[in-house]
């Protein structure tokens, strides 16, 4: 997730005003800024690596002139941060730059098939290939509304894209497909962005850009098309009645809650993983004689639900260790036939990170999975894939958690398919349980938010809650605890359900809260005893449960319905979104700040 912006101004100069909107966006992402304007009759980037007011000390960005002009506030996905894989991005001879917020999934073919006709690239993004696409369509003889297009049309993934080019330096031409896009119409000229905070401040009248359309922005007009047809779209603007607060976090409240719906396209963005990363990591795992997760707390949960997914699919044994005990723990089995696979979504967790510098020094080979690109462990990492989740802003993470699930359970299975140990029926089914994750989310989200909120406004006296799950729903339970507990300040406590009975069971009394993660998958029949247990001793029972569950849903005293037939594998990834909530709802309503717990930071960097 990236923040992009474009202005076409009537008079002035537009590097001030392309600053100030690329800070307004800089919570989409912040490791490499940039900006373009056409004057002299060419195009001037300037760029760099860093956070926008360290390159604005070193390159006064927003000294450059010009009236027209592009930005670009950067969240890493292809291409660690650097200068050249900062945008704004070029073609050949430097008449286009383009600036990107999304992934280009077959950019890959695209680059070979230009570098065979003698495009030469400057960057390892994904991004840089419109630039010469368009290059490529310009040469061809096309015009520049139209060379852009047709290279839209050639490409597959997520994208928003805003264009300039010195051969008709009068326009801006912006296009999309499911990365947002939003353009703003002023008396001064006229905006996009991935973002209406970034031209808030110009003007409170603003067209969504939807699915597949493009916008031609001059100073005077603003003109919406049809990518595949090229049809003109008429519509009109709405009025934005936002603070830019709000704004940033785009009408909710919080942005824990703001995060927790943007899932489905986290989720989707993580499974959009490039087959060549999991290959790689599948090979190494496949050939260790010891493999070892690591990580701390979300991402130790994460771990905990791949080492499920890792046995009973691809059949091999891995060990989940929470960061801080490896060395001393596990120290001495790490050897040059070790894999460890380390999990964080910040990549600077300091327990993660001494794990793993102790696990190298020892011989070991290091895998990565974290959301920020060039963090210490992706640098570490002999092979780390980028999770995409854009920038969590919350504390408590959410959808950092079903990134990492997603693509843990992407690499189980890829694991599974090199050692030919699941049947065809198998991996289909988990294929199509992929592609209906997003909807799943989406699904779950719109229609059951209030009946969460309903079941923590209820609760929102009690002391204590536990969350009890079997088999994959372990994680899913302690994954669900550790958020209430963060966000609420609340003892809550989290079990194997099996495990309930040697000890926590003493803590029940009559209206104690247990929440059962429970969904219709290979250990549901033994999970209703579990139930039955905690009935008799009068506690009351949240059921997290099946849409179509017939048993421990006569049991609930509160029941909340997840889509039905969801892959055992896959269930931690949807099963937790009610968890999610029912703790962001009983943190606002004892009146916490759910963004900023006490005493938590986003990234733990001390002992
Ligand atoms: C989770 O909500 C917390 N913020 C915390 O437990 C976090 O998961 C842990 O500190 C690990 O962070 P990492 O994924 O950035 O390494």
């Amino acid at each position: 997730m990236c923040g992009i912006s474009a202005v076409v101004l009537k008079n002035g100069t537009v590097g001030p005003i392309l600053y100030d909107s690329l800070k307004r966006l800089e919570y989409r992402g912040y490791d490499s800024v940039g900006e373009a304007a056409i004057n002299g009759g060419g195009i001037v980037v300037k760029k760099d690596r860093g956070k926008i007011d360290e390159v604005e000390r070193t390159l006064h960005i927003s000294d450059l002139t010009g009236v027209i002009g592009i930005g670009h506030t950067r969240w890493a996905t292809h291409g660690a941060p650097s200068k050249e894989n900062a945008h704004p991005h070029t073609d050949c001879k430097g008449q286009v730059a383009v600036v990107h917020n999304g992934i280009i999934e077959n950019f890959m073919l695209l680059r070979q098939e230009l570098e065979a006709v003698g495009h030469e690239f400057k960057s390892r993004t994904d991004t840089e290939v419109v630039a010469h696409l368009v290059e490529e369509n310009l040469k061809s003889g096309m015009g520049f509304v139209e060379a852009v297009r047709s290279a839209a049309n050639r490409l597959t993934g997520a994208y928003a894209l805003a264009f300039i080019c010195s051969l008709e330096p009068d326009k801006v031409v912006a296009v999309r497909r499911e990365s947002p896009l939003v353009i703003g119409t002023g008396t001064d000229g006229n905006y996009c962005a991935s973002d209406v905070p970034a031209f808030l401040s110009r003007t409170k009248l603003a067209i969504h850009l939807e699915e597949d359309e493009m916008a031609v922005l001059t100073a005077d007009h603003v003109k919406l098309y049809k990518v595949d047809t090229g049809e003109e779209i008429s519509r009109e603007p709405f009025k934005v009645d936002w603070s830019v607060e709000t704004a940033l976090k785009t009408g909710y409240p919080h942005f824990m809650l703001k995060e927790i719906h943007e899932q489905p396209l986290s989720v989707r963005n993580a499974l959009r993983t490039h087959p060549i990363y999991l290959e790689l990591m599948a090979s190494a795992i496949n050939r260790a004689k010891k493999v070892f997760l690591l990580a701390c707390g979300t991402s130790y949960h994460a771990c905990l639900a791949a080492a499920y997914a890792f046995s009973n699919l691809a059949k091999v044994e891995v060990t989940p260790v929470v960061a801080s005990e490896f060395i001393d723990g596990y120290g001495a089995l790490v050897d040059s036939d070790t894999v460890v696979l380390a999990v964080s979504q910040s990549g600077e967790t300091i327990d993660t990170l001494s794990a793993v510098r102790g696990a190298k020094d020892r011989g070991a080979t290091v895998l990565g999975i974290s959301n920020v690109m060039g963090s210490t462990l992706t640098r570490l990492s002999d092979v780390y894939i980028g999770q995409n989740s854009g920038p969590e802003m919350g504390v408590a993470a959410t959808k950092t958690f079903t990134a990492q699930v997603s693509i843990l359970a992407k690499l189980a299975l890829a694991l599974a398919k090199k050692r030919e140990v699941i049947p065809q029926s198998q991996s289909e089914l988990l294929e199509n349980g992929f592609n209906e994750l997003p909807d799943w989310i989406s699904t779950f989200l719109s229609t059951q938010e209030r009946h969460v909120k309903r079941i923590a406004e209820k609760y929102l006296d009690r002391r204590s809650f536990c969350f009890l799950g079997r088999g994959m729903s372990v994680a899913t339970a302690l994954e669900g605890r550790l958020k209430l507990l963060e966000l609420s300040y609340l003892p809550a406590i989290a079990y194997p359900a099996g495990e309930s009975k040697h000890g926590f069971i003493s803590v029940v009394e009559d209206g104690y809260p247990v929440i059962f993660v429970a969904p219709k998958d290979e250990v549901y029949s033994k999970i209703i005893g579990n139930v039955m247990e905690m009935k008799a001793r009068g506690a009351k029972v949240i059921g997290v449960i099946d849409e179509e569950d017939g048993e421990i849903s006569t049991l609930s005293d509160e029941k909340i319905t997840l889509p039905p037939r969801i892959p055992s594998l896959l269930t931690p990834i949807v099963y937790i979104l009610p968890l999610q909530l029912f703790a962001y709802y009983v943190a606002v309503g004892k009146g916490y700040d759910p963004d900023f717990p006490r005493n938590l930071a986003k990234s733990v960097t001390v002992h």
